[in-house]
């Protein structure tokens, strides 16, 4: 199904299933411990050998010699699988980093060695037995020392730079004007779930059980690092306890498992130790951003810039911190610039709402600042800067966007009159009280998707798609698609998802997932609900889905009965047209805190956090608000915590487990309030959504950082706000 026209009336908007708080079908399973991760798939195949990574203590250099011979004849050892005896390891086009050294190094804890044992504790325990020699070469770990030497890089899709009428000119003249430079820091997605694969060989065939957000790319990417073709792969991951980017491509789990499995020739399964993941994986790439704003005095912008720099191994993408600069506000004289340094350090990559995230830290500290210059209130600087057309290209409207009202239904449901702009000023006890706000924004994007539905004689549908659920609550909102369109309960649908076997899905990223995947499910269902008519004798526009029955005028049939005993199924996908670049799509929110700074300490605690926000039809609120609250709890801790160290002279991230890499704990969340205007977007989708799971990330970072401004009168700039800043 083509979607390049918007969406007319259709069997969604009855919204008898979609649209409704419905609890997860996977939660039971989740919370039994009975929803099988990679790592547990023990009964897929017999036979199961441990494989244990051994990663680089180097971060750049080569290696000269590899004795594996005591650890071969360690007890219980299968085999040690090093770059000399791994077979054909390759590089796979989409991702930066090779996912086996050898003989060079490119980064630290990048994978030398796998050792396979009968046990997890001997193959852990063979590991240290293998000696292994390094030539250490210079590497670049600090990206403020590359910034001059950093590039215009070449950007997959986007252009580094934009320049829209003349910067320099509008802001030298402007009369209120703000000029700063802000850090993020390297993140890691530290996801709950490790990075596990159990690989199996049947002859030229491979299975791997893992963890990932992508099966497709899956596929494509072992089959480029293997040589073997795309056909002879299968890959399953039913179950993902978390990915926020980092699974969005294999890793040296699913790559080493492989090769290890071949070599051994029995399955091994391999779990990525927590300390590896830091500095053997990806991270969110520390940006440097410099912004500067010019407005007139009554707030109206008249110039924005917006700079960043940041670094990857070679080969590697930017960070897009300035992205979400190009769209947001309007102002008739701007500039957007990315640069790229290269750093030695383990490759650098998507983190949830990649670009927005760190940009919007950035930006609207920046925002905050101005308005302060300003002497105006920030919820109302942002209103006077609205726009509804892209203000780079002011042909292209945005497809909805009711930014003022998240505005301005989220500063009534925080109680925003109630701050006292001048900082410092709220008092209790040895608590210093401030609120701060920022706006929430984050593109909307869409994928191709395809599934598969099925109807048997009684009358039980199930849905069939390699989309995955990493945790958002896909295998719900796809039930709630497939009950909506056949008018069956929700309890008569069965969903299966994270199989390579099952049609080609959007995948879950960039918060495409839940708008695409079901999109792709309304089509293969309103394939089957014309087979159906048919069936049935009727025309497909006057069937009616309900009750398990189709039914046209006074008649009617049950679907179990048109089905029959060997079933009907159908496929079909939903391929987007043009909608998406002849109008802007986004999403957009404002985020509210109140947080509370201790005068002797510089301690902060957050007391509430509250946003409001416009993403299209929300599919499911349940699910939807879960995504918003997780990823504000994030944004608490990208403000406040989250930083991985690196080491400049050794090159890696020094805090690399979650003992050292401190994110949030229940403890730290207070009172989150979540509230999603009710709206419909014909542009996005048969579906009317957008993506929110990145959404609830994108500002709530730099509302915080704003109250602490208001709190205590201290302007930290460089995230995380941790205690020695603010003291300091
Ligand atoms: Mo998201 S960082 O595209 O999983």
């Amino acid at each position: 199904m083509k979607f390049d026209q918007p969406a007319g009336r259709n069997p969604v908007d009855r919204q008898r299933v979609v649209g409704k708080p419905h609890d997860r079908i996977d939660g039971p399973l989740k919370t039994s411990g009975t929803a099988p991760y990679a790592y547990e798939r023990h009964d897929v195949v017999p036979n199961q050998a441990y494989g244990v990574i051994l990663g680089s203590p180097i971060a750049k250099g080569r290696i000269r010699r590899i004795d594996a011979q005591a650890a071969r004849a360690a007890p219980g050892v299968i085999a040690v699988v090093t770059h000399e005896n791994a077979g054909k390891v390759g590089k796979a086009k989409a991702i930066t980093a090779k996912l086996l050294a050898g003989p060079e190094v490119d980064h630290f804890g990048q994978a030398v060695a796998i050792v396979v044992a009968d046990s997890f504790e001997r193959a852990r325990a063979a590991t240290h037995l293998i000696a292994v020699e390094y030539e250490r070469a210079e590497g670049r770990f600090d990206l403020a020392k590359e910034r001059d030497a950093a590039v215009k890089p070449k950007m997959s899709g986007d252009e580094p730079d934009t320049a829209v009428g003349h910067f320099d000119a509008a802001f030298a003249d402007a009369p209120v004007k703000v000029e700063q430079t802000y850090t993020t820091p390297n993140q890691s997605h530290t996801a709950m779930e490790p990075f596990a694969t159990i690989a199996s060989w049947e002859g030229r065939r491979l299975t791997v059980w893992t963890s990932n957000q992508m099966i497709d790319w899956a596929r494509r990417d072992l089959s480029e690092v293997l040589g073997i073709p795309r056909d002879d792969i299968r890959v399953v991951s039913s179950y993902v306890g978390g990915g926020f980017g980092s699974k969005l491509w294999i890793r040296s789990d699913a790559v080493m498992a492989a090769v290890a499995a071949r070599v051994a020739g029995r399955p091994v399964k391999v779990a990525l130790a927590r300390p590896q993941i830091a500095n053997n994986t990806t991270h969110r790439p520390a940006t440097i951003q410099r912004i500067r704003l010019g407005a007139a005095a009554d707030g109206k912008l008249l110039a924005i810039a917006h700079e960043s720099w940041s670094g990857d191994l070679a080969g590697g993408q930017p960070e897009t911190a300035a992205m979400q600069t190009r769209l947001l506000y309007a102002a008739a004289n701007r500039m957007t610039a990315h640069r790229l340094a290269t750093l030695d350090l383990p490759e650098g990559n998507a983190m949830r709402a990649p670009g927005e995230a760190p940009g919007l830290m950035a930006l609207e500290i920046a925002m905050d600042e101005l308005a302060e210059a300003l002497k105006m209130d920030p919820v109302a600087l942002r209103i006077a800067n609205d726009t509804q057309v892209d203000p780079e290209k002011p042909g292209r409207a945005f497809s909805h966007r009711d930014f003022i009202g998240c505005l301005r239904i989220g500063a009534q449901r925080f109680g925003w009159e109630r701050r006292v702009a001048a900082p410092g000023q709220v008092r209790e006890g040895r608590w210093r009280i401030g609120m701060g706000m920022a706006s929430a924004f984050r593109g909307n994007l869409a994928m191709s998707s395809a599934a598969r539905v099925a109807i048997d004689g009684k009358g039980e549908v199930t849905v069939s798609t390699d989309m995955t659920d990493i945790g958002t609550g896909s295998y719900t909102v796809i039930a709630q698609t497939a009950a909506e369109l056949l008018g069956v309960p929700l309890a008569q649908v069965r969903v299966r998802l994270g199989d390579s076997d099952f049609p080609v899905s959007a995948g879950s990223g960039g918060q495409w997932g839940g708008n695409s995947a079901t999109a792709g499910v309304y089509a293969a269902c309103m394939k089957l609900r014309q087979t159906l008519a048919r069936k049935a004798g009727f025309l497909a526009g006057d069937a009616r889905f309900d009750g398990g029955r189709i039914v046209s005028g006074t008649r009617s049939f049950a679907l179990a009965e048109l089905a029959g005993r060997s079933g009907l199924t159908e496929e079909d996908g939903i391929e987007f047209g043009d909608l998406t670049k002849t109008y802007a799509q986004g999403t957009f929110g404002a985020h509210f805190a109140e947080v509370a700074v201790d005068v002797d300490t510089g301690e902060v605690r957050v007391r509430r956090m509250s946003g409001a926000f416009a993403a299209g039809r929300i599919l499911n609120p349940k699910t939807a608000r879960s995504q918003v609250i997780g990823a504000m709890t994030m944004g608490l801790g990208a403000a406040l915590m989250e930083e991985a160290v690196v080491d400049t002279r050794l090159g890696y991230f020094v805090n690399h487990d979650m003992a050292e890499y401190q994110v949030p704990v229940h403890a730290d969340v207070p009172v989150q309030d979540v509230f999603f205007l009710d709206e419909v977007d014909d542009k996005s989708s048969p579906m009317k959504a957008k993506g929110v799971g990145e959404l609830g990330l994108c500002g709530s970072a730099a509302a915080i950082a704003n109250a602490v401004y208001n709190a205590s009168g201290v302007r930290v700039r460089d995230y995380p706000l941790t205690l020695d800043k603010i003291m300091r």
